[in-house]
């Protein structure tokens, strides 16, 4: 498979689940150029989750190949794990503790000490609007405020490929907007950002290229203004998600 500098690339990913009847990715191939802020975009159950855990190293596909930055997924997974970040969808933070002793313990996992790790928490809390919350138990925390906690939690480490997985779901508009605004700056500091969602006015503002999944396979990829014009039918993203995709419901 080629490594040409890009941050992904991916050939054939497939995960068939255990007792799963159909698989949840089917042969995905694709490669996601460095710099870029690239959208996971499908509804429910379309496999978005499955292709960022398999990227990330937390699940392993049933075939297929992955190279990180030129690594590849399965040879050299500790060389991918310093240059990734995860967000996971779910909210992994530890109620019971403070957001700046949430942050320590994921610094720490991440290798950061001392100082350096204190004043990335200090930093990271200033940039989310947590400051004033820092002590106080994340169990305390509002939806937008557990959310903006586990963002930080995934990069501070500044890793060079941050996945974020639907980082902008169950939360108020100001604090969608702060996220959305401070990961555009993470992103022009040169991190490249893989993130899934269901919002498509905001992945066409937001994304430079993206994918669109549905049943595990990729039926649409590319920059979003340009599907938007290749597809004259569809009058912007959600139009085009809904023609591909269809109607019904999916859970
Ligand atoms: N641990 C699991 N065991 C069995 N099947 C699973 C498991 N996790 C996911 N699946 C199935 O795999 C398919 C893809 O799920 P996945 O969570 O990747 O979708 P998604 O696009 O992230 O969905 P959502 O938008 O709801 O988060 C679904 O059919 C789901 O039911
Ligand atoms: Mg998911």
């Amino acid at each position: 498979m080629a490594t040409n500098g890009a941050a992904i690339d991916m050939a054939n990913l497939t995960k068939h689940y255990p007792g799963g009847a159909e698989p949840a990715i089917d042969h995905l191939t694709m490669s996601v150029p460095k710099g870029q802020v690239f959208g996971i975009l499908g509804p429910n159950g379309a496999g978005k989750t499955t292709t960022v855990a398999i990227l990330c190293g937390l699940l392993s596909p049933t075939h297929g190949e992955v190279h990180i930055n030129g690594h590849n997924l399965k040879l050299e997974p500790s060389a991918i794990r310093k240059v990734i970040g995860y967000v996971p969808q779910d909210i992994a933070l530890y109620p019971r503790l403070t957001a700046r002793e949430n942050l320590q313990f994921f610094g720490n996992m991440y290798g950061l000490r001392g100082p350096l790790l204190r004043s990335r928490i200090d930093h990271y809390l200033n940039q989310f609007g947590l400051r004033e919350h820092a002590d106080k138990l994340v169990d305390q925390f509002s939806g937008g405020m557990k959310r903006r906690t586990n963002i930080i939690a995934g990069l501070l480490h500044q890793p060079k490929i941050l996945f974020l997985d639907e980082p902008t779901v169950g939360i108020d508009v100001q604090s969608r907007s702060l996220i959305l605004q401070l990961l555009e700056e993470i992103n022009q500091q040169g991190t490249t950002i893989i993130y899934t969602s269901h919002h498509m006015e905001e992945a066409q503002q937001f994304c430079s290229g993206l994918a669109i999944l549905d049943h595990g396979q990729i039926i649409k990829e590319g920059a979003p203004d340009t599907l938007v014009r290749e597809n004259e039918a569809s009058a912007n993203l959600e139009d085009l998600f809904l023609n591909l995709t269809g109607r019904s419901l999916r859970d």
